[in-house]
């Protein structure tokens, strides 16, 4: 495990944009899994400036997104479908076809759980991005989660709901209480995973995810027995 610790949240992002751009440029068909929430956007508007400066093109990018809402339409102004859209895939060249969202709004949701499965199986992720939730959830795989579990629905805890409030939702009798998520097992199979925290309210969620034993206690602990992740911190997120 490789830990960089920047100074500033824009050197975080900077860093993050440039992974990505680097692998998108070298590669014929990159795959790219893409996390929701705050920390990952100061990236994603980094990669949207790189393309409209002509410096990368994304029409070969295979996009998975990393976790959704249950009971919330694809197209829902909070689903993170269009939050992936609107922050970032509708302002650079990906293929529409070329995208892939949990449609938590189907009957169905254990066969949306297998087709991704399958659909991940077959386009091996190259890299996963991936963010810390406060009880060290990642995607939306809460505490207890199977280390090696597949694409699969869950009962969001307290926490994850409250922090929904932090992603538009006004009242918290809106905020789903059911996700579906990339199982961590489906997560660990990617070529690589960054893992970024910002921010001090992220510096004991990120101590616990560095130090303490690895269990599904701490589900993102887990991203230490991958042998090529990175955590990218800031200062505040170092902090402990
Ligand atoms: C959310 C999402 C995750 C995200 C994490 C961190 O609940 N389900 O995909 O990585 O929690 O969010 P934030 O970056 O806003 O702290």
């Amino acid at each position: 495990m490789e830990i960089v610790i920047l100074d500033s949240p824009k050197e975080v992002d900077e860093f993050v944009a440039s992974q990505i751009v680097d692998l998108v440029k070298t590669k014929e068909r990159p795959v790219v899994g893409f996390a929701t929430g705050s920390t990952p956007v100061g990236a994603y508007n980094l990669m949207i400036e790189q393309y409209h400066l002509g410096k990368v093109d994304f029409s070969n990018l295979i996009a998975f997104n990393l976790d959704e809402y249950v009971g919330v339409k694809l197209d829902h102004p909070r689903s993170f479908a269009t939050f992936m859209r609107t922050r970032l895939f509708d302002q650079i060249n990906v293929k529409k076809e070329n995208i892939y969202a949990l449609d938590g709004s189907k009957q169905d949701l254990t066969q949306v759980c297998n087709e991704y499965e399958k659909l991940i199986e077959n386009n091996q992720i190259d890299i996963q991005i991936l963010g810390v939730g406060m009880n060290g959830h990642i995607g939306y795989n809460e505490p207890g989660s199977d280390l090696d579990g597949k694409t699969h629905v869950v009962d969001l805890q307290e926490k994850s709901i409250t922090s929904s409030l932090n992603y538009g939702f006004t009242k918290i009798e809106e905020v789903p209480t059911k996700g579906i998520t990339m199982g961590i097992g489906t997560i660990m199979k990617a070529k690589k995973l960054l893992m970024i925290a910002k921010g001090k309210d992220k510096k004991d969620i990120v101590k616990a995810m560095l130090e303490e034993p690895i269990s599904s206690k701490i589900p993102s602990t887990i991203i230490r027995q991958h042998d090529n992740v990175i955590v990218i911190l800031d200062k505040e997120a170092a902090g402990k």
